[in-house]
């Protein structure tokens, strides 16, 4: 009985420290269909099969400040749908010529935060922004935070953000 209790003792140590992933200063962002705003939804640039509908909170609406950067407090929210598919597994286009949303698969969320991100190494790291990825329930998604990194991270002159553009007033 003892033996058991200890390696419960050693897991939960074990999973309290990786509490402590990066990741975790992000929580699921409760409420941001009706507190965000919705500046962008497109089918996705760099994958040929989803659709992607952006949205933005108050501050990162304000848009970047005359450093080009995104007020810190900014959250940017990605819904990621799969693209609808035909029997033959083909992706669908609409007669706008724009893919169709089918299953809602992800919330890949961007958070910054004054001082964050200074753990990462370079062509890693995001400037002060932070990532996390979500299920549409909330939970955490099972995902490579340093995959999103290592593709927003050559993005220096738009603070990282692709959609930065849409976000300029
Ligand atoms: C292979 C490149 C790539 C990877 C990997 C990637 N993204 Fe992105 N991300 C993009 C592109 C491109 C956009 C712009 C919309 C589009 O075309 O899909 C984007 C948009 C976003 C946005 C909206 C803000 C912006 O930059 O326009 C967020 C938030 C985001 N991604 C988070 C994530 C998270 C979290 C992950 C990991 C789970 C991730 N991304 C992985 C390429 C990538």
């Amino acid at each position: 009985m003892r033996r058991f209790i200890s390696v419960i003792g050693m897991v939960s140590l074990f999973l309290s420290a990786g509490a402590h992933s990066d990741e975790d200063k992000i929580s699921f962002p409760e409420n941001y269909r009706a507190t965000y705003t919705n500046y962008l939804s497109l089918d996705r640039t760099q994958n040929p099969d989803q659709v992607i509908r952006l949205f933005a909170n108050d501050i990162a609406m304000q848009g970047p400040g005359e450093d080009g950067k995104l007020p810190y407090g900014s959250i940017l929210v990605a819904e990621v749908y799969k693209a609808r598919l035909d029997s033959e597994g083909a992706v669908v286009t609409s007669s706008l010529g724009r893919r169709i949303k089918d299953k809602f698969a992800l919330v890949a969320v961007m958070q910054r935060g004054e001082g964050w991100g200074e753990q990462y190494a370079e062509g890693i790291r995001n400037g002060n922004w932070e990532m996390a990825a979500f299920k549409p329930d909330g939970s955490k998604a099972n995902k490579d935070i340093n995959a999103c990194l290592a593709c927003h991270a050559p993005l220096t002159e738009s603070n990282f953000v692709f959609s930065y553009d849409h976000l300029v007033k």
